[in-house]
């Protein structure tokens, strides 16, 4: 897939992954369309892109919007737009399938009639549910996962394989592990670092001790391993998984955001959770993908988890919100 001196449309361009990946397009010499209803994205992570006359943002809302217009004279769709609360899930169904499945819908509908060939499709690692294969490869099967944004994007996945076998489309996806950095606005480090704010002698955890282990990557790594995979695909559906090679644990990640904050002596008081001690329904309790794939063609990621998260949470404390 070429994504230099390319034509780009990147969705979802004003929220944290997509505001990088504009930056980063840019950067490359790309012409890009940014797409957004601002639900989510804030404009003024698009400061750096609004710099560059080889930018344009469009305000427009994917579910609504006539998409025919946007896209015309584009040779790549970024789709990053959705709606990627896991939490959310259980008790908002209907979002997570109006803004995953038929928005993913409109956009290949739109990319067909306006003759877009390749699309890159932000996945996740939650379409594996939970594994019994750990690190857990692309082939892992069957597909069982078990929040209802886990299956919206994994029904995403599906169709736009079908897309592109039937409508002569290249697509890239990459199903991420939990990405952190500049530009996040909710996670469990905001959640730490505000209730620490408020009360820095107590911390509350959704689960239990030591709560579920997980693998993170910064940010910048993903976006980069995004461009090589997209750039090095060579088959019409390529599939990387995009993610550190270590995990770690709810309460490792607690210790993180009390030693940046400087605090000491804080208690913890775990909740007990869900279904035996997940923080909330749908909460995989194991997640470490193998990026070997997206490794064999040169990406490394340049943090591990402990180092990303180290990284993120200084960013979230240093920050004025
Ligand atoms: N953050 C993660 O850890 C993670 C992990 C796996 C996959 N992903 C996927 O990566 C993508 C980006 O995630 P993110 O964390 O940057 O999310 P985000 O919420 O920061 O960004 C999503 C953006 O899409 C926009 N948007 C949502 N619905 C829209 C609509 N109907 N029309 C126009 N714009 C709309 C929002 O305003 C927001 O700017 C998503 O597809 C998400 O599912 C993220």
């Amino acid at each position: 897939m070429k994504i230099r001196g390319s034509n780009i449309v990147v969705t979802g361009c004003a929220g944290f992954i997509g505001s990088h990946l504009t930056d980063a397009l840019l950067a490359m010499g790309n012409q890009v369309v940014g797409v957004d209803n601002l639900s989510a994205g804030r404009r003024e992570f698009l400061e750096n892109a609004e710099g560059y006359a080889e930018f344009r943002f469009v305000q427009a809302d994917l579910l609504s919007d006539d998409l025919r217009s946007l896209f015309k004279g584009a040779d790549t769709v970024m789709h990053m737009a959705a709606n990627p609360d896991v939490r959310s899930g259980a008790k908002d169904t209907l979002s997570h399938y109006r803004q995953n499945i038929e928005v993913t819908y409109r956009v290949l509908e739109a990319m067909k009639d306006a003759g877009v060939k390749d699309l890159v499709f932000p996945s996740t690692s939650t379409v594996y549910g939970e594994p019994t294969v750990i690190p857990t490869p692309e082939e892992y099967g069957p597909l069982v996962p078990i929040s209802v944004y886990g299956a919206t994007k994994l029904a995403c996945e599906a169709l736009i394989c079908s897309y592109a076998h039937s409508f002569d489309m290249g697509a890239v996806m990459f199903r991420f592990a939990n990405v952190v950095g500049t530009r996040s606005t909710h996670n469990v480090l905001h959640d730490f670092a505000a209730k620490l704010k408020a009360d820095p002698g107590r911390l509350e955890i959704l689960g239990s001790e030591p709560g579920t282990t997980k693998s993170y990557v910064h940010v910048e790594d993903c976006v980069r391993g995004m461009v090589i995979g997209a750039e090095y695909a060579r088959n019409k559906v390529e599939m990387f998984n995009l993610g550190s090679d270590d995990r770690m644990s709810v309460k490792d990640i607690a210790d993180t955001v009390i030693d940046v904050m400087g605090l000491d002596g804080v208690r913890y008081e775990w909740t007990g959770g869900v279904q035996g001690g997940r923080g909330w329904i749908g909460d995989v309790k194991n997640m470490l993908l193998a990026s070997d794939k997206l490794r064999s063609y040169g990406w490394e990621p340049t943090m591990n988890s402990p180092q990303a998260i180290r990284r993120a949470v200084r960013d979230i404390v240093g920050r004025s919100d």
